[in-house]
């Protein structure tokens, strides 16, 4: 899609709507995977606010990614279960392998490394979700194949 004909329609869809900001932003994010930070002036004229309101509105809520996700997307699970199982080592263990912080993109290119809140597998805790594949019980070195076989 072309994305500034995306956001111009998503606007024309929205623009009028009281609290519109966040259902734009969803969508835009939705149909382009990313709201372009090009968009952001846009945006901002269509609903009379000023750039610094849509900027942080945007950097606000980690939902919202800035640049292209990677072809894979790592959501490792951050919420009270998981945390009592190991989860925040198992981040530490994944942005050292995959040399970036959280909501950024690893070094090879290749992942988006998401914290996520709650996978629904509270009783497996430590999980992740890799694409669209679950996995529970995560260990370091399950990780570490994981990353390898997704890598191949
Ligand atoms: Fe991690 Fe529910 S707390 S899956």
């Amino acid at each position: 899609a072309d994305p500034e004909a995306t956001v111009s329609e998503v606007l024309a869809e929205r623009a009028g709507m009281p609290g519109a900001l966040l259902p734009i932003l969803h969508d835009i994010q939705d149909r382009l995977g990313h709201v372009p930070g090009g968009s952001v002036p846009v945006i901002a004229q269509a609903l009379n606010l000023s750039r610094a309101e849509v900027h942080g509105v945007v950097t606000y809520y980690h939902h919202f990614r800035t640049h292209p996700a990677a072809r894979q997307v790592l959501q490792i699970c951050r919420a009270e279960s998981c945390k009592a199982m190991g989860a925040d080592a198992l981040m530490a263990h994944a942005e050292k392998t995959l040399g970036c912080g959280q909501h950024q993109n690893s070094k090879d290119g290749e992942f988006t490394l998401e914290p996520a809140f709650c996978l629904g597998l509270c009783s497996s805790s430590p999980a992740l979700m890799l694409g669209d594949e679950l996995h529970a019980r995560v260990t370091i070195e399950d990780f570490d194949a994981l990353i390898e076989e997704a890598r191949s």
